[in-house]
């Protein structure tokens, strides 16, 4: 089954084969939080369980997290209790996604799509954010080509994210990470040119 179709993540939903899940908020979220900058409108594209929505809804953020997959989006409302009007089914690429977003948070989202669509996601992130705004999250720079997740390369990263500038760029220690990413993972922050 194709990664790009939402059925491929609801059976795995469903039968709770969930590898990437954290399972809780990652410790490099709370490390970088106060440094992301004023706290604005943030957007949690593929968002599955949600742990981070509540992070961010403390900080003073004003998330909106997203997911096509019913049953992601169903588990992420069922964790998040009274904040589950903060999460919302839709496809990341579809029209009722609007806006302008001050930053846009990435873990497992990018990994997960077929490079295929990597361009699109560097569109879309270029309509969705505000001038200056910031893509900040977690990449995955492994070397499995068999995803998902599939691995982002140095040299492609730069290719893609040619309207952004990389201002953060840190490796994530290996014990913080689910055990197929560890080693491969790095916190970024690629800021949108204005
Ligand atoms: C590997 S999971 C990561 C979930 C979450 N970000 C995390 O860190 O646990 C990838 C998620 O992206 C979602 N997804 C994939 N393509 C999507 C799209 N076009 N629009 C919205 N969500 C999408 C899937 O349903 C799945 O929940």
């Amino acid at each position: 089954m194709d990664s790009s179709d939402p059925q491929f993540w609801d059976s795995r939903y469903l039968s709770g084969q969930t590898p990437w899940d954290l399972q809780r908020v990652p410790l490099a979220l709370v490390e970088h939080l106060k440094q992301l900058g004023k706290a604005g409108a943030v957007l949690l594209p593929g968002c599955g369980m949600g742990h981070e929505v509540r992070a961010f809804h403390e900080a003073g953020w004003k998330p909106l997290a997203i997911d096509f997959s019913a049953a992601a989006v169903a588990r992420a409302r069922e964790t998040l209790g009274p904040l589950a009007s903060l999460v919302r089914q839709a496809d990341f690429f579809g029209d009722e996604i609007k806006g302008r977003y001050d930053l846009i948070y990435e873990r497992a989202f990018l990994c997960a799509l077929p490079p295929v669509r990597w361009p699109d996601y560097v569109t879309r992130m270029v309509q969705l954010l505000r001038p200056g705004g910031v893509l900040a999250g977690f990449f995955y720079y492994g070397i499995d080509p068999d995803g998902p997740p599939f691995p982002l390369g140095t040299d492609q990263a730069a290719r893609l994210f040619t309207p952004f500038d990389l201002r953060v760029d840190r490796a994530i220690p290996p014990e913080q990470s689910i055990p197929l990413q560890a080693g491969y993972e790095r916190w970024q922050e690629w800021h949108l040119r204005p």
